[in-house]
């Protein structure tokens, strides 16, 4: 079962091919640069960019695969959620291709993906707790087995990601910059930073549940910064982003563990762009292990929007018999 993945959700047009036993033959992702100047993914320029890149993409990751179209069992394609219009270009590219070549079609759910993307490198054994923290989503998921899952905790406002991306915003890094991922820019702010500086609160820290909430840190923030003049901003910058930085990871980690406990769960795994954040990283790996747990932390490539994790997923449902019809449909909703 050979199969050809396509990643389209948000602002990463990306392809892969995964072979029969699960080895990534080839894999290319392409990072959209359009939304730089508007502090934030636009999502019909995300469309259109999309549109440019799909057909070049897939062709790429076929030549360095070295395999052909026809040698290809089957196409999965991030079905949802993500941004309705970037989902339809996927979506239609697949069922183009699927249909012309007389190829299985397989939809997949992005968050289904981005658990796979544990099986990407060291295939992990279920049972496991994935925590998932990009731009869009912050959820703890219980992976019983992989296809059944159920989620623990989810975000009741911002995702962790938005929640450093807005922050970036308010403290001037974005337009700054190139970027627009600004937990990237709070922690490179935060260098040499004192996190324990100021006391941003950690959101349902107190309340028996397992979700997240990052709207009072970012209210917080704003009250902070709105009384300091430019320079007294600029002069203690790096210990605002360190505190900032260390609330947001103090939450994702405090409820991650609460969930361990509640599940009996010793096995941790991270993933989706913010699980690029080295101090989330070393902070959840030495709580995991004080109760004698361990953490999955993929590459970082997997852990970002990429095609590898959707044909992994579509291998796996195609190899149990899943398949979706031509009437397949972009669902930006889409439940897990
Ligand atoms: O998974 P991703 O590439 O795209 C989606 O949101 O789907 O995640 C992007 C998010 C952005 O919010 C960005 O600010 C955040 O990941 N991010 C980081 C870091 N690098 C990227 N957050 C914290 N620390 C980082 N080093
Ligand atoms: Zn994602």
């Amino acid at each position: 079962m050979r199969v050809l993945g396509i990643e389209s959700s948000c602002d990463e047009t990306s392809a892969a091919v995964i072979d029969t036993d699960g080895t990534l033959l080839g894999h290319v992702i392409h990072s959209q640069q359009e939304h730089a100047a508007f502090g934030g993914v636009v999502p019909e320029l995300a469309s259109r960019a999309h549109m440019r890149t799909a057909l070049p993409t897939i062709r790429m990751a076929l030549a360095e695969s070295e395999c052909t179209l026809h040698q290809i069992d089957g196409i999965a394609v991030t079905a949802g959620p993500g941004l309705v219009g970037s989902l339809l270009v996927g979506i239609s590219v697949a069922k183009g291709m699927a249909l012309a070549a007389r190829k299985k079609l397989v939809g997949v759910h992005h968050l289904e993906g981005h658990i796979f993307s544990t099986q990407l490198e060291n295939e992990l054994e279920p049972p496991f707790l994935t925590l998932l923290v990009s731009g869009g989503h912050s959820e703890i998921i219980f992976v019983k087995t992989l296809g059944q899952y159920e989620v623990l905790g989810r975000t009741r406002d911002d995702a962790a990601g938005e929640a450093f991306d807005k922050g970036a915003k308010m403290l001037g890094l974005l337009s700054a910059s190139q970027s627009i991922h600004g937990g990237r820019l709070i922690a490179e702010s935060a260098s040499g930073g004192n996190p324990a500086a100021i006391a941003f609160p950690r959101g349902l820290s107190k309340e028996d549940t397992l979700d997240f909430s990052f709207s009072g840190l970012k209210t917080a923030l704003r009250n902070h910064i709105g009384s300091l003049s430019k320079r007294e901003k600029a002069a203690i910058l790096p210990d605002i982003a360190a505190s900032f930085e260390m609330a947001i990871v103090d939450a994702l980690v405090a409820k991650t563990v609460k969930a361990m406990k509640a599940r009996e769960i010793r096995t941790v795994a991270l993933a989706g762009g913010v699980a690029a954040n080295a101090t989330l990283r070393r902070t959840l790996s030495q709580e995991v292990a004080v109760r004698g747990g361990s953490l999955c932390c993929p590459s970082p490539i997997y852990c970002t929007d990429n095609a590898a994790m959707i044909a992994a997923v579509g291998r796996f449902h195609l190899m149990n018999g899943i398949q979706s019809g031509y009437d397949l449909d972009a669902d930006p909703r889409m439940k897990l």
